[in-house]
């Protein structure tokens, strides 16, 4: 099964919290593996998955075939499972958390259609991309539906501190994928470059979705803090294990051509530490291959990365930032919602697609 689709279809007959006679006592098991993450929330996504469906409709034909095209393709719904399960560990007892996880899903959602137009990507989720069968001008407009589609769902939220919070994060996912735009060929880009680009397109929707959490169930500052921290280095761990497979896993597995980074000339963490740090000759290759782009040599490239210790140092950093974001956990009270937030941390990094 590929890991994108573990996530939506929990494995729940063997699940100790479905079948109390495999945990074999009468307190509830521990969450441990994401099997256990997938059955305490799966009610919750049940209701998010719903919901998402029926906010998709509009009566523009294309804007629905567009929408559920991405949409049926799955995905992992990481980001509105860790919204519910951040809520919980909050302790929030209302249902405002079920439109939030979807419009999260949506503006995540938006946000894949712009960027695929933008890295020229022409598979997702194992199916062509928007852009590919239908071309960029419906992709960028699909994805504009989808964004305001989220805004309305805001609105309907009725909350200013909800509202202010995402459009502060949409409108710094906007300038990190500008930043990004303006790094593209330029083999001088430095790791801390690089992590002010994934900050702000990638782990601010992940701090935004489980600070929501926090919000909603009214926390103090100090843990609505925390679940934020939380998010945010979850979402640094994921776009670095994101930018690993992209060089170390295939098509098939990923449901996402590889390769796609090098062909852009995107420089991402595996490809700088190994211009600053390879030998010589590799970083001399290195160079070339972001400055020009292309796919050519894909192999050779991906070998002098794997040579250099790039691919280690990368994953290694992205369990810095797993290990951070669990021990963010520390300022909530212990709970099994609070158990599987710990468990994504590391699913971020260890995931295979
Ligand atoms: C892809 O996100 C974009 C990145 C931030 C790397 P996901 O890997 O969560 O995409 P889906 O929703 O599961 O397809
Ligand atoms: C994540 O970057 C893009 C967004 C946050 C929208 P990538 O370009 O690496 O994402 P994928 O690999 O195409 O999913
Ligand atoms: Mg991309
Ligand atoms: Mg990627």
């Amino acid at each position: 099964m590929r890991g994108a689709d573990a996530i939506l279809r929990p494995s729940l007959p063997d699940n100790p919290l479905l079948n109390p006679s495999i945990a074999g006592a009468s307190f509830l098991p521990a969450i441990r593996t994401l099997a256990d993450v997938q059955t305490l929330a799966a009610e919750g996504m049940n209701a998010v998955n719903a919901l998402i469906r029926t906010r998709l409709a509009s009566d523009v034909v294309l804007i629905n075939r567009i929408s559920e095209h991405i949409i049926q393709g799955g995905g992992k719904r990481l980001r509105p499972m860790l919204h519910l399960l951040a809520a919980q560990a909050a302790g929030y007892g209302g249902s405002q958390h079920v439109p939030l996880a979807a419009l999260i899903e949506f503006i995540h959602t938006s946000t894949l259609l712009h960027d695929d137009v933008v890295d020229e990507s022409d598979l997702r989720r194992g199916r062509q991309t928007a852009n590919a069968l239908w071309g960029n001008a419906a992709s960028v407009l699909v994805g504009d539906f989808l964004y305001s589609r989220s805004f309305q769902m805001m609105v309907e939220l009725d909350s200013m501190r909800v509202m202010r919070i995402l459009a502060d994060t949409t409108n710094r996912i906007a300038e990190g994928e500008v930043l990004q735009l303006l790094n593209i060929g330029n083999a001088d880009t430095d790791e801390r470059a690089y992590l002010e680009v994934i900050e702000r397109k990638t782990a601010v929707l992940f701090a935004a979705a489980t600070r929501l959490g926090a919000v909603l169930a009214d926390l103090p500052q100090d843990q609505e803090d925390a679940l934020a921290r939380y998010g945010l280095d979850l979402g640094f761990a994921f776009q670095i294990a994101d930018d690993v497979l992209d060089y170390v896993s295939d098509a098939g597995t990923l449901g996402k051509n590889i390769g796609d980074d090098l062909a852009e000339g995107k420089p991402t963490l595996p490809v700088i530490h190994a211009i600053a740090h390879g030998t010589p000759e590799q970083s001399a290759s290195l160079r070339r291959a972001i400055e020009s782009g292309g796919l050519d040599s894909l192999d050779n490239i991906t070998a002098a990365i794997h040579d250099s210790g790039a691919i280690d140092y990368a994953r290694d950093k992205a369990r810095a930032y797993a290990k951070s974001a669990r021990s963010a956990l520390d300022a909530l009270p212990a709970s099994p919602a609070r158990d599987a937030l710990a468990v994504l941390a590391d699913y971020s990094v260890d995931r295979s697609a």
